[in-house]
Parts: C-alpha cells; sequence; structure tokens
C-alpha cells in the first residue's frame, strides 16, 4: 500500500475559509443574500450558494436595484466607493474582507492622506487590486514586472529632473511613495520589483510587503511533497491560477503530476510502484472536493 500525504495547507485560506463560512451562516437565517463578485472561484460551491438563495452581484450597479435582504463583501474586498455604497443602501451589510486585505486598505488610505503616492505590486485586473486602488485619494501606479517597474522609475527620474526647473510638478524631488504588493504576488518578483523602485536615491519610498504567507505556505509544502512523491495530484477549479501555479510547481519536481478538479477526473492507473503519493489544492478547492479524491486514491492505491 502505498503513503498517501495529503498537504495540511491543502485549500481554502484562513481567509476565504472565513468568507465562505459567513456566506453559510446568513442563508442559514433565510432571506435574499447576495455576495459582491462569487465568494469564491469554485464552480461546485457557487452552484450549492445559489441553491440555497445566494445570488452573486456583478457590477456596482446592480447595487441600486438590490431592495432587501443581505450583501456580503467577500475576501477580495472592495473599493471604498463600492464600500459605501453597499452600506448606503440600508440593508444588512457583512464584511467578510479578508484582515490582511483590510489591513492594505488601511495603510493606503493612511499614507495617501499623508501625501505618499501610492504604488501597488500586482495585477491590475485583479479585483484584490482594484478594491485597494479605490482606498486611495492620491495618484496610484500598479506594477506587474520588472520592464514596468523600470519604465516607471524612468518616469520617476525624469519628473524629477524636470521638476527641479518646474517646482510644481507632482512628482518632484522628494515625492514620496507607499509600496504595497496583492497579498497573492510573488514574494522573490516583489523583491525584485522593489529593488529596482530603490535605484531612485532622491525618493523617499516607503515599502510594506503585504504578501500573505498562505500562498507561500501551500506552495513551499506542495514543493517539498512533490520532491518525495512517486505521483502527485493537484486538485483545483479551471480558472484558478494559484491552483495552475501549484500544479507548475510539483510538476517540476515530480513527473507525474496530475490537475484534477474533482475525484471524477481521477484517471490513474496504479503501476504498483508508487510508494508515495502526494495531494494538494489551490486557495479556492472546498474541504469536501479535497476528501473525496482522498478517499478515491485510498480506494486505489
Ligand atoms: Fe487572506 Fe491570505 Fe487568504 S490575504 S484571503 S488569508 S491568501
Amino acid at each position: 500500500m502505498a503513503e498517501i500525504i495529503l498537504a495540511k495547507t491543502a485549500g481554502f485560506c484562513f481567509g476565504v475559509e472565513r468568507a465562505v463560512e459567513k456566506v453559510y451562516e446568513e442563508a442559514e437565517k433565510g432571506g435574499v443574500i447576495h455576495t459582491y463578485g462569487p465568494i469564491i472561484h469554485n464552480e461546485e460551491v457557487v452552484r450549492d450558494l445559489h441553491d440555497r438563495g445566494v445570488r452573486v452581484i456583478e457590477n456596482e450597479e446592480e447595487i441600486d436595484q438590490i431592495k432587501e435582504g443581505t450583501i456580503i463583501i467577500r475576501s477580495h474586498g472592495v473599493s471604498r466607493q463600492i464600500d459605501e455604497k453597499i452600506r448606503g443602501t440600508g440593508l444588512n451589510c457583512v464584511d467578510a474582507t479578508c484582515p490582511f486585505v483590510k489591513r492594505i486598505h488601511r495603510i493606503v488610505e493612511n499614507k495617501s492622506a499623508e501625501g505618499y503616492h501610492i504604488v501597488i505590486v500586482g495585477n491590475p485586473d485583479h479585483p484584490e487590486v482594484q478594491g485597494i486602488m479605490g482606498w486611495s485619494s492620491t495618484p496610484v501606479t500598479v506594477l506587474r514586472s520588472k520592464e514596468e517597474a523600470a519604465d516607471f522609475v524612468r518616469h520617476m527620474k525624469e519628473q524629477g529632473s524636470l521638476a527641479s526647473a518646474q517646482k510644481d510638478l507632482p512628482d518632484a524631488p522628494g515625492t514620496k511613495y507607499c509600496v504595497v504588493a496583492q497579498t497573492t504576488f510573488n514574494a522573490n518578483k516583489f523583491e525584485e520589483i522593489v529593488a529596482i523602485l530603490n535605484e531612485t536615491s532622491y525618493n523617499n519610498i516607503c515599502c510594506m510587503n503585504t504578501i500573505c504567507n498562505a500562498t507561500h505556505e501551500r506552495q513551499k509544502e506542495a514543493e517539498s511533497i512533490a520532491r518525495r512523491a512517486d505521483l502527485m495530484i493537484v486538485i483545483g477549479g479551471r480558472s484558478s491560477s494559484n491552483s495552475a501555479k501549484l500544479y507548475e510547481i510539483c510538476k517540476r519536481e515530480c513527473g507525474h503530476t496530475y490537475f484534477i478538479q474533482t475525484w471524477r477526473d481521477l484517471n490513474l492507473s496504479p503501476t504498483g510502484y508508487e510508494q508515495i503519493i502526494g495531494i494538494t489544492a489551490g486557495a479556492s478547492t472546498p474541504k469536501k472536493i479535497i476528501e473525496e479524491v482522498l478517499n478515491h486514491v485510498r480506494a486505489d492505491f
């Protein structure tokens, strides 16, 4: 019999678990429940919640049409404008923003109030980043690559030297920059980008590494299990980028790595030589799906 190792960090992180629990709690109470955006990127969970009467609000305009019930803000958080709009409805509002994301909102709000130009290292299309941007009252720049950081530094230098001649330009020497990161951004890439930003010696840069450890811990554990495993299984949604990343990491360490959504995708034929089988799962994979896979793997090997 093969040894099966299930990663301790497989599945929901603290913030997602908390948000999903809040939605189920509200659904239990009855009434009309809305979440601003899908609570997690997992089709099964969203379908199950739909069956319990939970509806997804797709955009800001839809908030105006809601006349009753509860609105839940998901773990990604929202901008100040949307936050105020939801609270302004007078309906029951449940804020399930992850406390680690909320902390970034507070940093951005406070630092921009002190006049800092906000730099977010992350993906500008991600709802978390869009939410963070919306807490700044000063200009915001989003950088997602070293190339974009290098362009930005060039821009800072140009503005700086121009501003020496024309004192009224916004990015004059001495402009203060506050750098934060999207919680799920890659830590190495973040450091590389920060190193590029720090090349501008005349500007005041305040860097806050706001990357959440949950992703890194999950990746580190997956990598170490995959290194030992003869066969590795990564469970995650088709469109989940963090699951795809987990797969990529595991595949590097273990050639026999399989990416599945549920146990139904398991199509393994044991060779009899597998001694260690590793299992991990992306951040949006519910416990139930992980357990089902575990049970099937146990039965097969
Ligand atoms: Fe929160 Fe970290 Fe998860 S920021 S939502 S605990 S990945």
